[in-house]
């Protein structure tokens, strides 16, 4: 099968990408969309990068070349709107010289829990970027960079690699016809991609830190916010210093959207959200909006998502994001209501497609898209995701399927049909 490829011209009236006018609250002839944890272990190509690097995979994190293929696998493969960086929540804190890895299976693990206000204020002692540690924060923004220059930018879309004839992954390897049909795609009649960033939110880091493992109900952490306010104050203010800075590496080195998780916050009531979580994500979002994007000359929209979050979504906007991801626990239409009584008032939305729906079959899954478009018909602006990570189980065909279908695309559903040519 042969694909038409075009490579854009530079042209300062190119609209921008969908998914950057859709977070700014416009409605773009195409929907956006692009999937949380659409790098990783559904593609068999990450799982070749793994093995062959056979390094952990915050190791990975911290490899320049690495990290920007591991970010493009699945913009070439899926032709998705955005290319979310490889990388993880828990990066910051191994870049404070924090000892944490990610135990396959299980999650992060610290190598010391934070309980008390001494183990506290030695964490907090730490800084980012410190000794060493400021080459794994280069790192950070040299993969970064290296996506930005695959992926272009307005100023640059001349300049881009492919636009150049030169087809090489950053790892060195001619790109496939096929591949290179994913990254127009992607691109669209803007002629670029944007580079998401992203960070974890203070509370879903300091759950990590305090309880020192994945916990169901985080009850170490919840217990000390309550037992020692001060504590978890300095532990707060600092887990969202650390974000802010780890979100203003990558905008700085040329991502021009990010999103905050705070995967757990749905864990709390409502009351101890606003009161003792909020104001946190809100300085880690104040932090991140600090930073410059070289590719758009400005601050960049934040999304700000979580799961279990139906009575906090308010909150969550209040905290000064530009768009708030909901997951599949709450319908768009319930998440619209909510937003419309926060101090800010509507705003763009992402989500929300049952992760489920991917194993569920073709019609099913349709019909759920389907209702997820006509859902986001109600908000200012409308990024359709799942409603939490891609399973790593999930078969790559059906996402790029999902792309399709949310394009209304009938070329992209042509080549979504042709089974993925593996390349070594
Ligand atoms: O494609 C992308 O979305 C970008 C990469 C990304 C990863 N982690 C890579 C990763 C992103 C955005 C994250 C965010 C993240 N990491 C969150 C917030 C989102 C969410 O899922 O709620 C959280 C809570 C973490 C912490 C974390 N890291 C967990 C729970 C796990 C899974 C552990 C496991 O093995 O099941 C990780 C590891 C991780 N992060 C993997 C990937 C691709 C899998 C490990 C591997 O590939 O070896």
């Amino acid at each position: 099968m042969r694909y038409s490829v075009s490579v854009a011209a530079p042209n300062s009236s190119r609209p921008l990408p969908a998914l950057l006018r859709a977070l700014t609250g416009d409605r773009p002839d195409r929907t956006p969309v692009w999937f949380m944890r659409q790098a990783g272990r559904s593609l068999p190509e990450y799982r070749t990068l793994r093995e062959r690097a056979a390094i952990s995979m915050l190791d990975v994190c911290l490899r320049p070349d690495l990290a920007a293929e591991a970010t493009l696998q699945p913009v070439r493969r899926h032709g998705v709107d955005a290319a979310v960086f490889f990388s993880d929540i828990m990066v910051p804190l191994r870049l404070a010289g924090v000892g944490v890895r990610i135990e396959p299976g299980v999650g992060p693990v610290m190598a010391e829990p934070v309980r008390d206000a001494a183990a506290i204020a030695k964490l907090t002692a730490h800084q980012y970027g410190q000794d060493e540690w400021a080459d794994g924060v280069q790192a950070v923004a040299d993969g970064v960079a290296t996506v930005v220059r695959e992926l272009g930018t307005p100023a640059t879309l001349s300049a881009t690699p492919t636009a150049l004839g030169r087809s090489l992954t950053p790892l060195g390897r001619e790109l496939t016809e096929r591949e290179l049909a994913g990254l127009a795609h992607s691109a669209d009649v803007a002629g670029w991609t944007p580079v998401l960033g992203f960070g974890g939110a203070p509370f879903t880091l300091a759950a990590y830190l305090v309880e020192g493992r994945p916990s169901r109900d985080h009850l170490a952490a919840r217990s000390l916010m309550h037992a020692d306010p001060a504590s978890w104050e300095r532990l707060m203010t600092w887990c969202a210093e650390l974000t802010g800075q780890f979100i203003a590496t990558q905008v700085k080195a040329g991502a021009s959207a990010a999103q905050l998780f705070d995967s757990w916050a749905g864990a709390l009531s409502p009351q101890d959200y606003r009161d003792r979580v909020a104001p946190y994500s809100a300085l880690a979002i104040a932090r991140a909006r600090e930073a410059t994007s070289p590719t758009t000359g400005q601050s960049v929209p934040l999304i700000h998502f979580g799961t279990g979050t139906a009575r906090i979504l308010a909150d969550m906007h209040d905290t000064g994001a530009q768009a708030v991801g909901v997951d599949d626990r709450t319908s768009l239409a319930e998440a619209l209501a909510a937003l419309s009584r926060s101090r800010a008032g509507l705003c763009p939305v992402q989500g929300n497609v049952d992760p489920a729906l991917l194993a569920a079959g073709p019609a099913p899954l349709e019909r759920a898209v389907a209702d997820c478009l006509e859902a986001g018909r109600a908000a200012p602006g409308h990024v359709v995701n799942l409603g939490h990570g891609v399973p790593p189980t999930t078969d790559p065909a059906v996402l790029t399927s999902v792309v399709a279908q949310v394009h209304g695309s009938a070329d992209w559903r042509q080549v979504a049909a042709v089974p993925w040519e593996p390349r070594a």
